[in-house]
């Protein structure tokens, strides 16, 4: 039976039903195919990809084949019993990426709370109690479970849910000095963004990182990269910290490997592979087959040639965006773009881009873009001169 419902009967449904966490744009999607959508009648250039999770854009044939084909052979097995898909999918990972061994899970946070718990576990089976304490950095942001939410280090997330978890401090991105003053025997961890996404698109300095991943091997402290929105090629790198030349001990993957289905990962170097035992951590859905088929499709997408693609489109998307007057800086590399305006609102402008069928996101006080990866080129441009108009009509503020 399909129930046909228009964008109000949507809208007062949804507001009726659905806890107010989110302040909806003016838009339904229900169908889509690359970087265009539709709903109630409209359509829409998706500059947006769902928050980032989008990569390989809607309706990808591939991913498609992937994931139906998996849904015929079934659908879940719980973490109990073997499956081939999520066995294949795990040793991809690991021989593309390096790392040894990999847990999955369902998203962001999931991910981020799988990499604490390791921290701190190999932390105590080496040192015991009392090396607990996680660094991150002022301005990041790493979900929103408890755990990840106080790791997240901006003042107005730490508000209404006390007590907080216990055992994370702040330090400022850049000061290297802060941050080996913030190093003493009780730290097990740092967690970081190569570029904080949700924090407005800011690039931490390179030099900085490699500062950090120094200081960090000296000390047996684990540096655990936060590449939910920045991993799986959204910046024209696989991993946003390869710009940086460095590896980290673990990383933390969700948003794009997915592609619009629940999944997240942990992986981890060959030192700490082993520290999650039986018993320790686990999931229920974490890990489903389904999701595993279709992150298998995105990593065989993502190549070399495609992440020379994300860069070439992003270069050219940052040449478009300099041509607007409306335009004070962008910043951010590949497809993860932030859009720092003259004089108008980031958010009165999203909403305006919107009604005018352009789907763009904001992060603090700039616009931010993160289209899906194979987004073409009509598309980009379709999408900028929407952009363009709104951005230089009189009616924004
Ligand atoms: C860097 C980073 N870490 C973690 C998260 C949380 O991911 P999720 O919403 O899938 O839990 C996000 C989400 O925006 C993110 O940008």
């Amino acid at each position: 039976m399909v129930i046909k419902m228009n964008f109000d009967d949507i809208k007062n449904t949804a507001d009726k039903y659905l806890m107010p966490t989110y302040a909806h744009f003016p838009a339904a999607v229900e169908k889509g195919k690359g970087a265009t959508l539709t709903g109630c009648g409209k359509k829409y250039i998706d500059f947006g990809s769902g928050i980032g999770v989008m990569s390989l854009g809607a309706g990808n044939e591939k991913w498609l084949d992937a994931v139906i084909n998996q849904l015929k052979n079934i659908q879940h097995t719980s973490n109990l019993y073997y499956n081939s898909t999520v066995a294949r999918l795990a040793q991809k990972l690991c021989e593309r990426t390096g790392f040894s061994q990999v847990f999955f899970c369902n998203s962001g946070a999931e991910a981020n709370e799988c990499a604490i718990k390791l921290a701190r576990k190999y932390s105590f089976d080496s040192y015991g109690e009392g090396r607990h304490n996680i660094i991150s950095l002022v301005n990041s942001f790493h979900g929103r479970t408890l755990a990840t939410i106080t790791a997240t280090g901006q003042e107005h997330y730490h508000k209404y849910f006390n007590p907080f978890v216990q055992g994370f401090k702040y330090v400022q991105a850049g000061d290297i000095e802060e941050f080996k003053a913030a190093c003493d025997s009780t730290v097990c961890a740092v967690m970081l963004e190569v570029i904080q996404g949700e924090g407005g698109v800011v690039p931490t300095d390179f030099e900085y990182l490699r500062e950090v991943r120094r200081i960090c091997a000296e000390n047996d402290i684990l540096l655990i990269i936060d590449e939910v929105q920045t991993g799986v090629g959204r910046t024209g790198r696989f991993f946003a910290y390869e710009y940086a030349g460095i590896v980290p001990d673990l990383v933390t993957i969700a948003k794009g490997i997915g592609n619009g289905l629940p999944m997240g990962a942990c992986l981890a170097s060959e030192k700490y592979g082993n520290v999650l035992t039986a018993g320790t951590h686990g999931t229920t859905f974490g890990g489903n087959p389904v999701a595993c088929a279709g992150a298998l499709a995105v990593l065989e997408t993502v190549d070399s040639g495609f992440l020379n693609s994300v860069i070439e489109k992003g270069e050219y998307i940052k040449k478009k965006l300099s041509e607007i007057d409306e335009v004070k800086s962008v910043s951010g590399l590949g497809l993860m773009l932030g859009i720092e305006l003259k004089t108008k609102n980031a958010a009165e402008a999203a909403k305006l881009c919107c009604e005018n069928s352009l789907l763009i996101l904001t992060a603090k006080d700039k616009l931010r873009m993160l289209p899906p990866l194979v987004i073409s080129k009509e598309e980009i441009d379709e999408g900028l001169a929407v952009l363009k108009k709104i951005l230089t009509s009189e009616v924004v503020k």
